[in-house]
């Protein structure tokens, strides 16, 4: 079976999730004017939300049995588990514990949801498998990707 895995094949493979949060971009260390100097309206009192579109691609060679990189089944149930339960309809700057020391922008965000991913599938995956992207559309027009440098 699987006579084009004879060699080992690099593929990428990614699933998007979506959560509704809401934040307020505010560093507690700068002074009022500073925040919102830097940070404009991102900054007002009672923050603002977003309808955050995620895509998280893992990398690594197709399985030669199965034909698959990653059952897409398992990785669904691991992103509802770790993120959407975690930051869908949050205030990212209150209910969070992993960003309770973070401004949450969408950079913060993006590494701190690579941070939970790469660790819960250290404990799941072969070595085969790795946490290629984490890409995040805070807006249609915004968005940021880490890669893990
Ligand atoms: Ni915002």
């Amino acid at each position: 079976m699987n006579d084009r895995l004879e060699t080992p094949r690099k593929v990428y493979v990614t699933r998007k999730i979506e959560f509704n949060a809401a934040h307020r971009l505010f560093n507690p260390e700068l002074s009022e004017e500073d925040n919102l100097s830097i940070y404009g309206k991102c900054s007002n009192r009672y923050g603002h939300g977003h309808n955050y579109l995620i895509e998280i691609t893992l990398s690594g060679t197709v399985d030669r049995v199965t034909g698959y990189l990653f059952d897409l089944k398992v990785l669904k149930t691991l992103l509802e588990e770790e993120i959407v339960a975690r930051f869908d309809h949050r205030h990212l700057n209150h209910d969070v514990t992993e960003l309770a020391n973070s401004v949450p922008t969408t950079e913060i965000l993006a590494i701190t949801i690579w941070d939970i991913l790469e660790s819960r599938l250290r404990t799941i995956t072969n070595k085969e498998v790795s946490l290629h992207e984490v890409s995040i559309h805070e807006t249609g027009k915004n968005s940021v990707r880490y890669l893990g440098e």
